[in-house]
């Protein structure tokens, strides 16, 4: 391997290319790094934090930290992981998620990073935040309970479907997921079941109709394999698609 152009991620060496992230270039090495907001597919975000990881005495986030040749990088070390559950503890409780009677159960990025960092109980106190479901769409529902705002369908609708379906309004704890259409409601937007915005969400907030329960809860992706082994959905999906 050509040390010029790698870096090391928690002692492993990985080759990158010019311009690539280190997530990128961990990814494309096999070499998982959790995250949430970030899709290949799309520009990076950082916003979850979730891939946050240790780069020569800085925490940075890996979708958006260029690589760079003889980089130390930590990404599966205790307190990052302890930082990484704190995360995924605020989001669980900011929504809710009720992993057992979700669609998405087993197939769910959150839960499955929650899993990864050893998250065994929500820490906080719930917020339990009246939202709501929208069903007004003919093949998909989206329901806001779950709703992480990782802006990955805002940017798919955006940047690959060209239509501005989604967006996030508000800020702060006020922020939320809208729909850009007369009514605000999925059934009289843009949105078609062929978007790839219909397939980047990393939670059970954006469903398709008639689909449920056809791979039977305990066959589902991550009941099979942890995330550290398989990836993220939407990424696999889109990678089967290019
Ligand atoms: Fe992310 Fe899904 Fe919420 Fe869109 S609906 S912002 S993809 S969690
Ligand atoms: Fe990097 Fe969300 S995946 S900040």
């Amino acid at each position: 391997m050509n040390l010029a152009n790698s870096f090391r991620l928690d002692g492993r060496e990985i080759p990158f290319q010019p311009g690539q992230t280190l997530m990128d270039a961990a990814l494309a090495a096999g070499a998982y790094i959790p995250h949430l907001c970030h899709n290949p597919e799309l520009a990076p975000h950082g916003s979850c934090r979730v891939c946050v990881v240790r780069v020569g005495g800085r925490l940075v986030s890996a979708c958006t930290a260029p690589a760079a040749a003889g980089l130390e990088v930590a990404s599966d070390t205790p307190d990052i992981q302890a930082s990484r559950r704190a995360i995924l503890q605020m989001l669980f409780v900011e929504g809710n998620h009720i992993c057992p009677a979700c669609e998405k159960t087993g197939a769910c990025q959150l839960q499955a990073v929650a899993y990864y960092v050893g998250m065994l109980e929500p820490h906080f106190t719930h917020f339990f935040p009246r939202r709501d479901v929208d069903a007004s769409h003919p093949d998909y529902v989206i329901d806001f309970n779950r709703c992480i705002l990782c802006e990955l369908c805002v940017r798919a609708s955006r940047d690959l479907d060209g239509k501005h379906v989604f967006a996030i309004s508000g800020r702060g704890i006020d922020s939320r997921l809208v729909i850009e259409s007369p009514t605000g409601k999925l059934g009289d937007s843009a949105f078609a079941a062929t978007d790839r915005a219909a397939h980047v969400c990393p939670v059970g907030a954006i469903l398709p109709k008639r689909g449920a329960y056809s791979v039977p809860i305990g066959q589902r992706l991550y009941d099979r394999e942890p995330i550290s082994q398989v990836g993220d959905v939407a990424a696999n999906e889109g990678r089967a698609r290019s």
